[in-house]
């Protein structure tokens, strides 16, 4: 898909979109496009229950006199609540809604409505976000039919009186558009294909381009480094286990500590030899969703060379059973020098960020540590699709990372951590063990990460389980089973907090 932004001008070829606020107010662009297709849009909008609320098309098909395909209005809502978000959902849905109706090429003329928050440019720089994220198809294994699942709109044009304005505020947007790319693609390829070294070797690839330094750990390395929790996980895999290290020192001062994050990256979970059922283990592949917007976010920062130290962690790993798999029951040693009972292999995720979390600390002395991790079943019971887990030991960060989440549709609920649910991961042989208990199972495993935050350091854990991938209806700004969930909301956190 072809993106551009130009000054407005006649009425082209393709469709052609324009706007209404609430109570039928047409803006300047529809009045212009009701008179050049002599009146058709008013004389519309007397047999239509149309009246500019948010969400609402009427469509006016081959207008007479005018190359344009068709006109659609759309309804814009409420100037005060016409904000970045607003514009994106409006692109995205009318790109869909175009697309499948065969149609090639459109224009967006939407004028800022008076009154809403946003900037022409950035307007026009959300609109154009709205429809690349809608754009995102992932069809590399598709060999048949494949006309079905092709993007028809070929070319997108937003029309704004300051296009230089449209595409600075579009340079960012597009490194984050590109990060989320990366991180649906790496969620959505099979796990035969992107095991721990071929996602290694993706990362090396492409961020090495944008001038990230990655290093990868092999398993001799991270047994010298006594990563015996990390590592007993990968262990019952034929796949070599893999720590990559990320750093992006975009910061005027080199010295500044970084922000860092941390991600799970089970290449596939099968629970190891406390066993997934079958259709328990189906999408496992995703479960290195923490890792893949870790990732992303890296190549976000990169991309629109973020004025911030910054270095991401990921520990990549294939949870299989094997003669050779750890078992219920073993204790392993973490890189803290912590000792683990781990009573279930299912309970992997937590492993891995352990020793991820030690060496992350003990190497770069963040300013503060963020974990990602699609780690429990449980956050999808409690809080579905619409919300990822946040745990944190800092009110401060926590706050920042609510507020960031809002800011980008990425919204975060925090819940509740103390020493009583801690308890409930003693041991009768070792430092702990490695579940909790029937009871508030995504608690008790944040208690469990906690516990290898050293010195007090700022931590947060987001436990995306519930929306690193969806089933059934796909969401119109993500439109595939990967949603590359966590790179917006820790690029705007940066962005908002952390750049000088
Ligand atoms: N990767 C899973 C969590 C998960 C489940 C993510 C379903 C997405 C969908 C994790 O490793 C796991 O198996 N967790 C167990 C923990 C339990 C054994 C304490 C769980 O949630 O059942
Ligand atoms: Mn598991
Ligand atoms: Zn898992």
């Amino acid at each position: 898909m072809q993106l551009s932004f130009a000054a407005p001008g006649k009425i082209g070829a393709g469709a052609w979109v324009v706007g209404a606020l609430d109570g039928n107010v047409l803006t300047a662009a529809a009045q212009k496009a009701d008179a050049a297709c002599g009146g058709a849009l008013s004389r519309g909008l007397k047999f239509s229950k149309f009246t500019g609320k948010s969400g609402q098309v009427l469509e006016v098909l081959a207008p007479a006199g005018l190359a344009a395909s068709r006109i659609l209005l759309v309804g814009l809502g409420k100037p005060a609540a016409f904000d970045g978000a607003a514009a994106e959902n409006l692109a995205a849905a009318i790109n869909g809604r175009l697309g499948g109706a065969g149609e090639s090429a459109v224009t967006y003329e939407i004028d800022t409505p008076k009154g809403s928050k946003l900037k022409p440019g950035a307007l026009a720089a959300h609109l154009a976000l709205g429809a690349r994220l809608k754009s995102y198809a992932f069809n590399h294994y598709r060999t048949r039919n494949l006309d079905e699942y092709e993007q028809h709109l070929k070319t997108v044009t937003i029309a704004t009186p300051t296009p230089g304005d449209a595409k600075k505020d579009w340079a960012a947007l597009e490194a984050i558009a590109g990060g989320m790319f990366f991180a649906r693609d790496l969620v959505n390829e099979p796990p035969n294909v992107l095991y721990p070294a071929e996602f290694a070797r993706r990362v090396r690839t492409n961020l090495g381009k944008l001038g990230v330094k990655v290093e990868v750990l092999g398993e001799n390395e991270m047994k010298k480094l006594g990563m015996g929790s990390l590592l007993g996980v990968g262990q019952g895999s034929e796949k070599e286990s893999q720590l990559v290290v990320m750093r992006w020192d975009g910061a005027r001062k080199k010295k500044e500590p970084p922000v860092a994050f941390v991600g799970k990256g089970v290449c596939f979970d099968s629970g190891g030899l406390s066993l997934k059922t079958g259709p328990g283990m189906m999408g496992m592949k995703g479960d290195m969703g923490g890792a893949a917007a870790v990732v992303g976010t890296m190549q976000a920062l990169a991309a629109r060379k973020a004025r911030v130290n910054a270095v991401g962690v990921i520990g990549l790993v294939e949870n299989m059973p094997d003669g050779t798999a750890m078992r219920p029951d073993d204790v392993v040693k973490s890189m803290s020098g912590q000792t683990i009972e781990v009573l279930n292999t299912d309970a992997e995720g937590r492993l891995v960020l352990a020793d991820a979390l030690t060496y992350t600390q003990r190497n770069f002395k963040p300013k503060f540590v963020i974990d990602l991790a699609t780690l429990t079943g449980a956050i999808i019971m409690a809080l579905g699709p619409e919300h990822a887990g946040l745990f944190s030991n800092d009110d401060k960060l926590a706050g920042r990372i609510a507020d960031a989440g809002k800011a980008v549709g990425e919204p975060v609920w925090r819940l509740p951590m103390g020493p009583n649910y801690d308890k409930l991961l003693r041991s009768k042989i070792a430092d702990m063990k490695n579940i909790g208990g029937p009871n508030a199972g995504s608690i008790t495993a944040a208690q469990f990460l906690q516990r290898f935050i050293e010195d007090k350091t700022p931590w947060a854990h987001l436990d995306i389980a519930g929306v690193a991938w969806q089933d059934g209806e796909h969401k119109a700004l993500a439109p595939s089973w990967g949603t590359g969930w966590g790179v917006r909301i820790l690029n705007e956190l940066v962005e908002a907090h952390y750049e000088e």
